[in-house]
């Protein structure tokens, strides 16, 4: 199937609100005791999560292949009387295919991995699990080979078996596969198929 070429404007203009909710699998990790210190937020986009993990105190590299990414955080820091949390905050604009990642005890990405090209992908996730410090955690929602838009052009599908064999060497926290009938962020009609996935390194 040919890929259309997202417009992630039109994406990051629905998800700029002024209440800043963290993804459910981030909230889960960061609403509870934590020792985390360091985050990186892969596939950033408007950057709600990103400002969930300043809010905490938490040193946030939030990465993004889009320029708009950081311009749009930078923005909403402001709009929400936040600049003083840019302080702990480094915007990176690169792509998943080439960036070398530092290491930190949280590893965030929330709709953002399947969008890696599959060629590049199993050699970055590999690159992600070295990034993460002992003890540290990986969440992340990946998509499933049911979902509606399997076969795109430079997207990752998966299976939950699959995405429990990349993390084997991990302690799997929990794993939801989730099926189900609904709308894109833009109320478009799609079937989705997502698999959730928080792990801790061993
Ligand atoms: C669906 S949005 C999700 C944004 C954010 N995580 C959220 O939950 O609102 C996907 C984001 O991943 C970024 N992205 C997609 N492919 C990428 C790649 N190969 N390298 C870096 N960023 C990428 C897009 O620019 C976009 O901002």
């Amino acid at each position: 199937m040919k890929f259309n070429m997202i417009n992630w404007e039109e994406y990051y203009k629905v998800h700029t609100d002024d209440e800043i909710e963290p993804n459910r699998l981030l909230k889960k990790v960061i609403d509870k005791p934590n020792n985390i210190k360091s985050a990186i937020d892969l596939g950033s986009g408007a950057g709600t999560d990103t400002i969930s993990l300043l809010e905490k105190g938490i040193n946030v590299y939030s990465i993004d292949k889009e320029a708009s990414s950081s311009r749009i955080i930078n923005q909403r820091l402001k709009n929400l009387n936040k600049e003083n949390l840019k302080t702990n905050l480094m915007c990176i604009t690169d792509n998943f295919e080439t960036i070398n990642l530092p290491k930190v005890d949280l590893i965030n990405c929330y709709n953002s991995l399947s969008y890696c090209n599959p060629s590049h992908f199993y050699k970055f996730i590999d690159n992600i699990k070295s990034s993460i410090n002992k003890g540290g955690t990986f969440a992340a929602n990946f998509f499933g080979v049911e979902d509606s838009w399997y076969g795109k052009e430079n997207m990752t599908f998966l299976t939950k078996q699959n995405v429990l064999d990349l993390f084997h060497d991990f302690n799997i926290i929990e794993i939801n596969e989730t099926k189900k009938k609904g709308v894109t962020s833009l109320k478009k009609e799609k079937f989705w198929h997502f698999i959730d996935i928080i792990a801790t390194k061993y």
